[in-house]
């Protein structure tokens, strides 16, 4: 391990999953937190996830349940007492501060997961930069906004860049690790090897790329998938077979828009609609001509009779 002191800056709700696998890996971690208010919030999480962690643990043990390869190594070599054992430790490790200048000292990497805002990101990484150390290197799990918009701000571009988590990070362990023009690849490589250190997938994203490598993919898929359906060319359930068959994939794009959640889907729809050039040249080409608008009316009616997903056991699907 190259590094030992974490900061992660924002404690929601992937802050605080980003800070417990921290330290259920063993490193040293501590949670900035911008008021006591925020304290509060927090630590119900880090409760949550507690019990999170020990269930699947116990599932994984018993083998009623799948294995997240966040948690152990599926060798033969986990050992449920001691895997329990880590998860009381690594919370009760965790340190919650809102002075940013102590929170920040000594530390090796600083995880920015604050609210998907542009400004107020920018504000904090005004604040952030002369209280660094020299060696920290930091990193955004901004979704949607590139690092490129930040790097100036941060008072060291060449060691700013992207750590991107999934949800539920011990089971959808995937890290897309994004370097902006400004990265140096020395710390590009550490973050690599910091994410594999806490039992993600390092995905390495060697340019600058919105949506990653996942959403890359998913969301053409997506929208191409509700256009099919909008405009009348076929069915849900018919066009999740034709990709289900003819690519062997487990799901179909209906069955994981049920899953993303329709409201979300909504929402990137609503998106695109207003600010096409959120799509990068050539992709726009292909979903321009793409009727958002009735793709927006179609969502629109399955939220409003609160068909949300599978979430709420309604969504294109009954679960
Ligand atoms: N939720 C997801 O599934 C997901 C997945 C991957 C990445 N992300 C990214 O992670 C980041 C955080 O998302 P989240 O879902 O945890 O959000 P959240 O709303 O649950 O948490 C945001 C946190 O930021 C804090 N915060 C907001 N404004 C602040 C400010 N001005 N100063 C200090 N703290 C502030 C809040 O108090 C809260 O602790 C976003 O950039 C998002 O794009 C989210």
């Amino acid at each position: 391990m190259s590094y030992r002191k974490i900061v992660v800056a924002g404690g929601g709700v992937l802050g605080s999953q980003i800070a417990f696998q921290s330290a259920y890996c063993g490193f040293d971690v501590t949670i900035w937190l911008r008021s006591e208010g925020s304290i509060t919030r927090t630590q119900p999480k880090l409760d949550n996830w507690e019990k999170a962690y020990i269930s699947d643990i116990e599932s994984m043990s018993s083998g009623s349940g799948s294995w997240c390869y966040g948690l152990g190594d599926d060798d033969g070599t986990f050992d449920k007492d001691k895997a329990i054992a880590n998860v009381r430790k690594a919370h009760s490790s965790i340190k919650l501060e809102c002075d940013l200048a102590k929170a920040v000292k000594d530390a090796d990497l600083i995880i920015e997961s604050m609210a998907e805002d542009k400004n107020q990101k920018i504000s904090f990484y005004k604040m952030l930069a002369p209280l660094m150390d020299e060696k920290t290197v930091l990193v955004t799990n901004s979704s949607t906004l590139l690092p490129s918009m930040f790097a100036k701000y941060t008072g060291r571009p060449e060691k700013y860049l992207s750590l991107h988590f999934a949800n539920l990070i011990w089971k959808y362990n995937t890290a897309e690790v994004m370097v902006q023009d400004k990265t140096d690849q020395k710390y590009f490589k550490e973050v690599i090897d910091f994410a594999n250190d806490i039992r993600m997938v390092a995905l390495p994203v060697m340019k600058e790329k919105s949506g990653y490598l996942l959403n890359s993919l998913l969301v053409p898929l997506l929208l191409s998938a509700l256009d099919l359906y909008v405009s009348g060319v076929s069915d849900p359930k018919s066009v999740d077979t034709a990709w289900k068959k003819g690519t062997g994939a487990p799901a179909g794009p209906f069955e994981i828009l049920d899953v993303v959640g329709l409201q979300t889907a909504y929402n990137i729809v609503s998106q695109y609609q207003k600010v096409p050039k959120l799509i990068n040249p050539i992709l726009r080409k292909m979903l321009m001509p793409y009727n958002f608008k009735a793709q927006l009316q179609t969502l629109g009616k399955y939220l409003e009779e609160g068909k949300l997903g599978k979430s709420s056991g309604e969504g294109f699907y009954k679960y």
